[in-house]
C-alpha cells in the first residue's frame, strides 16, 4: 500500500492530464485535485467522466502564482503531486519560447518551492510518504541516428528545441531540490502519446481532422523522422506506478516499443479513413499526403528504452500501436463536437513552427 490517497494533478485539463485523472478518480478511486490555468490546449470537457464524482475537484490557478499553490496545498492536504502542467508542442516553442521559459521553467520552480513549504511543515510520517512526481519527455536526450541505442535513464541529456530545452531545465530543478533539501521526488522521460482528447496541434490528431475535412496531410521533411508512440492510457498507469512504487530520485523511461517513420504513421491514418470514412469521390486519403518543408532542427529519432520501468515495476503497454490507432481514429469520428470547439475557437489546423 503506497498509502497515498490525495493527489494533486497540475495541468489535469490537458491531454495526458486528463487521461490520469479519469485513471486515478476511475480506477484507482484516489481524490484528485486538478490546478490547471486553462491555456489555450485545456479541454475541461475532457474531464466530464470525473466532473461529478466527489473524489474529482477543480482550481483554476496559474502554477507560477506561488501563493495559490500554497493556499491550495494547505487547504487540500495532498499526499503526492504530479506535475504535468507544461507548454507542450514543439512547434509553438520555435514560434514564441516565452510561454515555454515562464511555464515550464519558472513554473516548476515556483511549484518546486510552493511544495517544500509544505511538506517540511509535514509531520514526520507524512513527509516521509510525500511524493512529487514530475512528468518529463524523452526529448530531453536529444535525437537519434538509425541503429543508434535507444534511450536510457543515464543516457546524457542533449535537447535541442526550446520546449525540449525548457523540460531539460525543469528536470534539473526537480533533481536540485532533491539533493539539496530531501525533497521526495520521482520523475518520468516517456516517448509521444497518442489518444483521444488529443490537441489537434499533434501529428496524430491533426492528420485524423485534417482527413475527415478533406484537407491534404502535411508531413514535415521526407517523413522518415522516427518516433516511439505510447497509447495515453498505457502511460497514465506507468505514472501511477512510478509515483507510488517508484524509487525517490530516481527517474524512468516510459516508452511504446512502438517505433514508426511518421510517413508509415500517416499513411496509417489514411487506411483507417478510407475503411471508416471513404472520400465520395471513391479516392483514397493517400492521394492526399503532402511533403512540406521540414521543422527546424527537427530531431530526427526518439527510441525509449523501458527495461527499468518493466523489470522494477513489471508495467508494459497493453495497447498495440495497430488497435490504438484504431480506437483513436474512431474516437475523433465519433467525437466531433470535442475538436470542432477547438477549432473555431483556438486553433484552426495552420502550420506553425516555420521560423518566419
Ligand atoms: P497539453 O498541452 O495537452 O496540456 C497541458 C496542460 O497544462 C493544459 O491543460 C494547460 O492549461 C496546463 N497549463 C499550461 N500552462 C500552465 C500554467 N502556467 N499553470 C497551470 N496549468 C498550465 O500537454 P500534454 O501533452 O498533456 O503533456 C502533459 C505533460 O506531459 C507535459 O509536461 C509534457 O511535457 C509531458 N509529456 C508529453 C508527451 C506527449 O506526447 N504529449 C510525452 C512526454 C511527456
Ligand atoms: O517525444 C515526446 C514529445 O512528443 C512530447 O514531449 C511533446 O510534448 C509532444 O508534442 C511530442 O513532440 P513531437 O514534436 O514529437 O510531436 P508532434 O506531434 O508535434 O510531431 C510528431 C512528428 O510528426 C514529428 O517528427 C513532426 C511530425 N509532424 C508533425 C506535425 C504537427 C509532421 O510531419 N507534420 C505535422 O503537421
Amino acid at each position: 500500500m503506497s498509502g497515498i490517497g490525495t493527489v494533486l494533478v497540475t495541468g489535469g485539463a490537458g491531454f495526458i492530464g486528463s487521461a490520469v485523472i479519469r485513471h486515478l478518480v476511475g480506477d484507482v478511486g484516489v481524490r484528485v485535485i486538478n490546478v490547471d490555468a486553462l491555456t489555450y490546449a485545456a479541454s475541461p470537457s475532457s474531464l466530464a467522466e470525473v466532473d461529478a464524482s466527489p473524489l474529482y475537484s477543480f482550481k483554476h490557478a496559474d502554477i507560477r502564482n506561488r501563493e495559490a499553490l500554497a493556499d491550495i496545498l494547505e487547504r487540500h492536504r495532498p499526499d503526492a503531486i504530479m506535475h504535468l502542467a507544461a507548454e507542450s508542442h514543439v512547434d509553438r516553442s520555435i514560434d514564441g519560447p516565452d510561454d515555454f521559459i515562464s511555464t515550464n521553467i519558472t513554473g516548476t520552480y515556483t511549484l518546486l518551492e510552493a511544495a517544500r513549504g509544505y511538506w517540511s511543515g509535514l509531520g514526520a510520517g507524512d513527509r516521509s510518504r510525500f511524493r512529487f512526481h514530475h512528468i518529463s519527455t524523452d526529448e530531453v536526450f536529444g535525437s537519434l541516428a538509425t541503429g543508434d541505442p535507444a534511450f536510457t535513464e543515464e543516457t546524457p541529456y542533449a535537447p535541442r528545441s526550446p520546449y525540449a530545452a525548457s523540460k531539460a531545465a525543469s528536470d534539473h530543478l526537480v533533481r536540485a531540490w532533491h539533493e539539496t533539501w530531501d525533497l521526495p521526488v520521482v520523475l518520468s522521460n516517456c516517448s509521444n502519446n497518442y489518444g483521444p482528447n488529443q490537441f489537434p496541434e499533434k501529428l496524430i490528431p491533426l492528420m485524423i481532422i485534417k482527413g475527415l475535412a478533406g484537407e491534404p496531410f502535411p508531413v514535415y521533411g521526407s517523413g522518415e523522422n522516427v518516433r516511439d508512440w505510447l497509447h495515453v492510457e498505457d502511460h497514465a498507469r506507468a505514472l501511477w506506478q512510478i509515483l507510488t512504487r517508484g524509487r525517490t530520485g530516481e527517474s524512468y523511461n516510459v516508452g511504446g516499443g512502438s517505433e514508426l517513420r511518421n510517413i508509415d504513421v500517416v499513411t496509417g491514418i489514411c487506411r483507417l479513413l478510407d475503411e471508416f470514412a471513404p472520400a465520395a469521390d471513391g479516392a483514397s486519403h493517400l492521394e492526399r499526403i503532402e511533403f512540406v518543408t521540414d521543422r527546424p532542427g527537427h530531431d530526427f529519432r526518439y527510441a525509449i528504452d523501458c527495461a527499468k520501468l518493466e523489470n522494477e515495476l513489471g508495467w508494459s503497454p497493453r495497447e498495440s500501436f495497430e488497435s490504438g490507432l484504431r480506437r483513436t481514429v474512431a474516437w475523433y469520428i465519433e467525437n466531433r463536437d470535442w475538436w470542432q470547439a477547438i477549432l473555431e475557437t483556438r486553433y484552426a489546423g495552420g502550420r506553425l513552427g516555420t521560423r518566419g
